[in-house]
């Protein structure tokens, strides 16, 4: 790797052509010394999806070539990924043992706003793509999640039922969400999936990331060997906790996760979350950004954690500044993640460079 590579948060980034680059609310996969970077490319005027998901290339982290167009939208009325639909947070893993690309993704259908709380997943046989859209849905239909096993589903029914007595946000309802009162809700047609990331652990079984039950809890479940289903295993994390923004690393033996709140396109104070085990138990610690501006997550919103050297603790903190009044204008917060005391935190720098994270 070229790893002269300066970085600057928050401006404008051109990419080969001179073009700030469209790939936002996105993730970075490395293939050999390439990086693809993948992620929504936004309209100037409308956030739904006009055009599909964006893959780029670089080898040095800094300078990225256009490589078009991975995921289309679909010009096809009723296609669950027709132009117009929300299409958000694209993420792409590699299977060794299919050779396939596979692309995961947040899927609200067209003219829906955002009920549809789908995941979307896509292959291919080529990293850039072209991507085939294989399925979208809710998750795990049918299935209680492994550390909600023995639900009181007679309890959860009756509070259901007691609309409108019992008030969204109240103390009562709020524990009944944390016993799994939309998990049951869902329990038939399957969870629901907005925010999310997929990751690849080190023995090679992945997990899909979400956030699920209306936002207010994430679910984290198991991929299948080729990637492209759940096993029907899975767990919550933090009931009610509000999370969004799922991003995952893993150093020394520690999953890391950082999340956001749920301001929708406002930012807000980061959340992190660490456990010894991806089934957790998952502990919250406070944000993991120090300095000015850390309140506000630096004005950015967690999308992904780029492993540069896992072995080594060398990672980048990704996050988006999103400007819903000119989608297509938003920018990119590429931070390093330091240690301290064991700890990752993050430091807003107008301009770093990937040798010094590397050689730090
Ligand atoms: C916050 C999410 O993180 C984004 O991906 C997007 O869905 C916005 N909400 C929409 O308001």
């Amino acid at each position: 790797m070229k790893v002269n590579a300066e970085i600057r948060p928050g401006e404008i980034w051109p990419d080969d052509r001179g073009v700030h680059i469209n790939a936002h609310g996105g993730g970075v996969l490395r293939c050999g010394d390439t990086f693809y970077w993948f992620g929504e490319h936004k309209a100037d005027t409308t956030s739904s999806a006009m055009v599909g998901v964006t893959c780029y290339s670089s080898k040095d982290l800094e300078h990225w070539t256009y490589r078009g167009v991975a995921l289309k939208v679909s010009d096809t009325p009723g296609s669950d990924i027709e132009r117009g639909c929300i299409l958000e947070r694209p993420k792409v893993i590699y299977n060794k043992k299919t050779k396939k690309y596979v692309m995961w993704f947040h899927l609200e259908l067209k003219g829906k706003g955002y009920a549809a709380a789908r995941y979307g997943v896509a292959v291919a046989d080529k990293t850039e793509g072209p991507y085939t859209f294989v399925r979208s849905g809710r998750v795990n239909p049918k299935i209680w999640p492994v550390n909600l096993a023995n639900p009181d589903t007679k309890a959860l029914t009756e509070a259901m039922n007691r609309k409108p007595e019992l008030q969204w946000w109240t103390p009562e309802w709020m524990e009944y969400i944390k016993q799994g009162m939309f998990t049951w809700r869902d329990f038939d047609g399957g969870q629901m999936a907005r925010d999310q990331t997929v990751y690849v652990d080190d023995d090679g079984k992945a997990y899909h990331i979400y956030s699920s039950e209306e936002n207010l809890t994430l679910q984290i479940a198991e991929l299948n060997d080729d990637y492209t289903a759940h096993t029907g295993r899975y767990v919550r994390v933090a009931p009610g906790g509000q999370n969004e923004a799922p991003a995952i690393f893993k150093y020394n033996g520690t999953y890391w996760m950082i999340t956001s709140g749920c301001t929708g396109w406002a930012p807000n104070k980061a959340r992190m979350f660490k456990a010894k085990s991806i089934w957790g138990p998952w502990e919250q610690l406070p944000t993991p950004c120090i300095g000015p501006d850390a309140d506000k997550t630096f004005g950015g919103q967690s999308t992904y954690v780029l492993t540069l050297d896992g072995k080594q603790g060398k990672f980048v903190f990704m996050a988006d500044i999103w400007r819903p009044e000119h989608p297509s204008d938003a920018r990119y917060i590429w931070l390093p993640i330091k240690f301290r005391d064991g700890v990752p935190v993050i430091e807003w720098t107008d301009e770093w460079n990937i040798v010094s994270l590397l050689s730090d």
